[in-house]
């Protein structure tokens, strides 16, 4: 039976968003079904009328599927549960959401999120019947149940990248470069890109760690001749007693700066901070969030086309699969301080803050 279903992004937006809506008109496309873009996430349905456009096949034929951002627009403020309004208050405005929702005749709803988005996305579903399946999307790759989250792999790209353009000017000045990066309370894009960028030091939040292990990493590479270091540290990284360097909006940032500064003291080799900031986010995608993008985009159809709801596609042994939304949420995917990465990170004698 040919559907009309409803497709949002939500939460920070990332490379790969806009290969998930390619994808996800395509396969409806080919099965008759037609495709309501819904504009900055939740809030498309909050403006009245709505804030959609419709998307068809046609749209896609140039450059969107390389363009970063999402064509949809998106929204990580404003959860419609607790909407933060002009006089200070918080309002429930779930129920106009829905009505919204209900007045475009849409038969269901895909909803590209990270983990915050996708439980107020599955809440509104219960709330108002609404079929619903989701797609996994953040740089942070927290998605627990997912291996990769679209926009993981683009960050992980830029954050490499960054590595690449700095140890030529770390051994230029004989200096300790330190790069910020992003990935909330999760050190995936730290310990990924510091693996494949070649650092030192790799600093993540599930790792706590010793700044005497850290100088002593930077004298060991002096007593081997080495004039530089490279150190990446992800955001969440706590200061020395336990506080995390946020900005006045309560967003992470500023652990490298803390970081360059107390290289310096301890070791006496003069540092610079980069921080990495959005551009992680809004980088061109790179052809692994293009593919995990389109894969689960098309299996979010057919997922939906199969007749199931309430579920998640997600990337699990070379393969995508479904799960219960509760399920692939319920606990955010962290670091594993035994699995590859760390393995791999001690196996190349990279300095993780305890070693
Ligand atoms: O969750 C994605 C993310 O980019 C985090 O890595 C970062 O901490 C946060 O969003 C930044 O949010 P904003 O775009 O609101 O500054």
């Amino acid at each position: 039976m040919a559907k009309k279903i409803g497709l949002l992004t939500s939460g920070g937006d990332c490379g790969g968003l806009n290969a998930v809506i390619r994808a996800v008109v395509s396969r409806a496309g080919m099965l008759g079904w037609e495709v309501i873009g819904i504009e900055e996430g939740t809030h498309g349905l909050l403006a009245r009328p709505p804030a959609i456009q419709p998307l068809t096949t046609s749209m896609f034929d140039g450059d969107i599927l390389r363009r970063g951002g999402t064509l949809l627009g998106t929204t990580n403020k404003g959860n419609p549960f607790a909407f933060p309004m002009e006089d200070g208050t918080k309002k429930d405005r779930s129920g106009e959401i829905i009505e919204a929702y209900k007045s475009l005749g849409l038969d269901a709803l895909i909803g590209v999120g990270g983990d915050g988005s996708l439980a107020i996305l599955q809440k509104l579903a219960a709330q108002g019947g609404i079929k619903f399946v989701g797609i996994p999307k953040t740089i942070d790759n927290d998605v627990g149940a997912t291996e990769f989250s679209v926009g993981y792999a683009t960050a992980v790209d830029v954050a490499t990248q960054a590595l690449d353009n700095l140890q030529p000017t770390a051994a230029s000045h004989s200096r300790v470069m330190v790069l910020e990066v992003m990935g909330r309370d999760a050190g995936h894009i730290a310990i990924a890109a510091g693996i494949a960028g070649g650092a030192d030091i790799v600093l993540i939040p599930e790792i706590p760690y010793k700044m005497e292990r850290i100088a002593a990493k930077i004298s060991r590479l002096r007593d081997l001749g080495r004039n530089f270091a490279l150190a990446i540290v992800a955001e969440a990284v706590p200061r020395i007693e336990g506080t995390a360097a946020e900005t006045a909006t309560g967003r992470f940032g500023g652990i490298g700066r803390y970081f360059a500064q107390l290289i310096e003291e301890a070791t006496g080799a003069e540092s610079r901070v980069t921080v990495l900031g959005h551009v992680q986010r809004g980088a061109p995608p790179s052809p692994q969030d293009r593919l995990v993008g389109q894969a689960l985009g098309v299996a979010a159809v057919d997922t939906l086309a199969a007749g199931k709801s309430d579920r998640l596609v997600i990337w699990q042994n070379r393969d995508i699969i479904d799960v219960p939304l509760s399920d692939a949420i319920k606990a955010p995917g962290a670091v594993d301080p035994n699995g590859l990465m760390i393995r791999t990170a001690r196996g190349l004698d990279i300095c993780l803050g305890d070693n």
